[in-house]
């Protein structure tokens, strides 16, 4: 055996001691967690594409993932639950990898005909990730995260408790997003401000228990101060704003 086959195998033995210490500490027996580990570098490299195609949907993705984990945890959903809702919210629109440019990063308003071109991004996250069968129910969660509790949403009108309930908490982080993160042309706007507009259409854009629930977190969060945040899939400290 050579010198550096020997290199390799040492590491490779402290590579599994450090992985069944992993194992034990979550529960898990050390197959499990391989699958976990590759299940988690599958999420990655889509992430990484997403972030290629624009980088200012990948930093949504993420913020999106945050706040649906906090209104998870105000929810009371086990860690499982919570595990699921995250990978769901981080993929929700990874659907935008196949919008054109010309329409994802326009900076005015689309055209009628744009905009139908962008509300196919949800059943394109669907497609992206429906074939591998542990992102089943996160391809579902993703492709209804744009249904509307009046049922006037797409890609499906679904109406009420038929739309997922991970995907009616995708809708407010998602929209909360979108109002109150900054971009080169706007300041993001004051939570109270954004808090007021989901109140404003709690029953008819929004699942109306969730947005009392997502605000209730979103106030504590903000008592907090931090300007970063941390998720359980993908490592890192993540600025909370955009700008
Ligand atoms: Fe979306």
């Amino acid at each position: 055996m050579t010198k550096k086959n020997n290199v390799f195998q040492l590491s490779v033995v402290k590579e599994n001691r450090e992985r069944l210490k992993k194992a034990a500490a979550l529960e898990l027996s050390p197959i499990e967690l391989v699958k976990k580990e590759y299940f988690e570098l599958v999420i990655k490299t889509l992430l990484s594409a997403l972030k290629c195609k624009d980088d200012y949907t990948w930093g949504h993705s993420l913020r999106v993932a945050y706040f649906c984990v906090s209104v998870g945890q105000e929810m009371g959903f086990s860690e499982a639950e919570i595990y699921e809702l995250e990978v769901s919210a981080l993929f929700h629109d990874i659907g935008k990898i196949g919008v054109p440019d010309s329409v994802l990063l326009k900076p005015s308003r689309l055209t009628d005909e744009e905009f139908s071109e962008m509300k196919l991004h949800p059943s394109k996250s669907y497609e992206i990730l429906q074939d591998f069968p542990i992102f089943q129910d996160m391809a579902i969660n993703a492709k209804y995260h744009h249904e509307r509790y009046d049922g006037r949403g797409y890609p499906e009108g679904l109406k009420g408790e038929d739309i997922p309930l991970y995907s009616r908490i995708i809708l407010i982080s998602d929209t909360f997003d979108a109002m109150t993160s900054t971009r080169p042309y706007r300041k993001g706007l004051p939570f109270e401000v954004a808090f007021a507009e989901l109140r404003e259409f709690a029953g008819t854009q929004f699942d109306p228990y969730i947005v009392e629930k997502f605000i209730s977190c979103m106030t504590k969060e903000q008592s907090k101060n931090e300007d970063t945040f941390n998720l359980q899939v993908i490592e890192g400290n993540f600025k909370k704003d955009a700008a």
